[in-house]
């Protein structure tokens, strides 16, 4: 009877300390993210911003695993709202979604009601009756997904909003960096072309200055904000002396969508400038890594011989893309409420 007791009682304890290890465990993820929403890198402090590449580390290493899916989202759904054409970042967040077990659906939006005049926030909010956990937004106008964030009772990510903010592909970026590097700290990199209208400029500025790098931007003024060094990093007009001894090249393609009027005189005068070859790549470091968030257009903003380079870390981006949505995915789920 005494022994009986004993084993109930050291049952009792080991679940005790089990669910204490438990709430612990949460907590620290709540402390790791303790957002609802992922909607800007000036959001993040740099705790969260490393808390979110850790955990993508580890989502990178399971996605080169033959077995990729986890339970972290089961009984979740996850909705994807892209009003403006993704390759990358609609597959990778529809590819991480499935890997974490969640019900992903891909609205249409060409299809949709949309194209019969119904708002934004009309869309949002008919999706959101359909009681989704997380929505993944993508849109043309700067500010509209943090407006829609503020009327849905899901949780919601910016896919991008005009050329403001693209902050999973800053993530992804130093996620390349620093498995490439080693540390972000210290390094110098140099974000070239079409800064004037880039998201991902945006976003990388604050992100890469968060982790303490030294970040440069090279463009033709035409293709500079107004008060270009309030953005966070040193300005350069010439490639040759923006790129020297940077550690990271980081090309962005010319963003024609968002250009109204002409910005440059033309592709083959730009890619003789800005464009990237082996002769401007040689003022780089020797070892310096060669980016470009896709999509990207040879022979205007890079040489094919560049973005095939074995310096070269495109593809790895794209992997490192899933990886690091899984992990926004996974720390957004610790805030999803357990019960209706
Ligand atoms: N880098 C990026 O956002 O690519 P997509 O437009 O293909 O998603």
């Amino acid at each position: 009877m005494v022994q009986v007791r004993n084993l109930l009682l050291s049952y009792t304890k080991i679940r005790l300390i089990d669910l204490l290890l438990m709430a612990q465990l949460k907590k620290c993820s709540e402390l790791i993210y303790p957002h609802r929403h992922l909607l800007s890198i000036e959001d993040l402090a740099q705790v969260e911003i490393t808390g979110l590449l850790d955990l993508a580390d580890r989502a990178a290493e399971t996605n080169r695993e033959i077995s990729k899916k986890r339970d972290t989202l089961r009984g979740r759904t996850v909705i994807n709202l892209f009003f403006e054409p993704s390759t990358r970042t609609q597959s990778s967040f529809e590819l991480a979604g499935k890997r974490l077990s969640a019900d992903v659906m891909n609205m249409a939006v060409k299809s949709s009601s949309v194209s019969k005049g119904e708002t934004l926030i009309d869309t949002a909010m008919t999706l959101n009756a359909m009681r989704p956990d997380i929505l993944i937004v993508r849109h043309h106008a700067a500010g509209a997904v943090e407006l829609l964030a503020q009327k849905v009772d899901c949780s919601v990510v910016n896919a991008g909003d005009g050329s403001h903010q693209h902050p999973t592909q800053a993530l992804l970026d130093a996620l390349t960096i620093r498995r490439n590097k080693g540390r972000v700290e210290g390094l110098t990199v140099a974000i070239c072309g079409d800064i004037l209208h880039s998201r991902v400029a945006r976003s990388n500025i604050m992100l890469l200055n968060a982790l303490g790098a030294r970040v440069r931007i090279v463009a033709p003024s035409t293709l500079l904000p107004p008060c270009p060094e309030r953005l966070g990093a040193e300005v350069f007009t010439s490639m040759d002396e923006g790129i020297k001894d940077a550690d990271v090249v980081m090309m962005l393609r010319l963003q024609r969508e968002r250009m109204s009027g002409s910005f440059v005189p033309s592709t083959r005068e730009y890619f003789h400038y800005f464009g990237l070859d082996q002769e401007k790549l040689d003022f780089a470091k020797p070892d310096a890594l060669v980016m470009h968030p896709g999509p990207m257009n040879r022979g205007v903003e890079i040489a094919s011989s560049m973005a095939e380079n074995s310096r070269s870390v495109i593809q790895e981006q794209v992997e490192m893309g899933v990886a690091v949505r899984m992990a926004v995915l996974e720390a957004l789920s610790h805030h999803l409420p357990d019960e209706v």
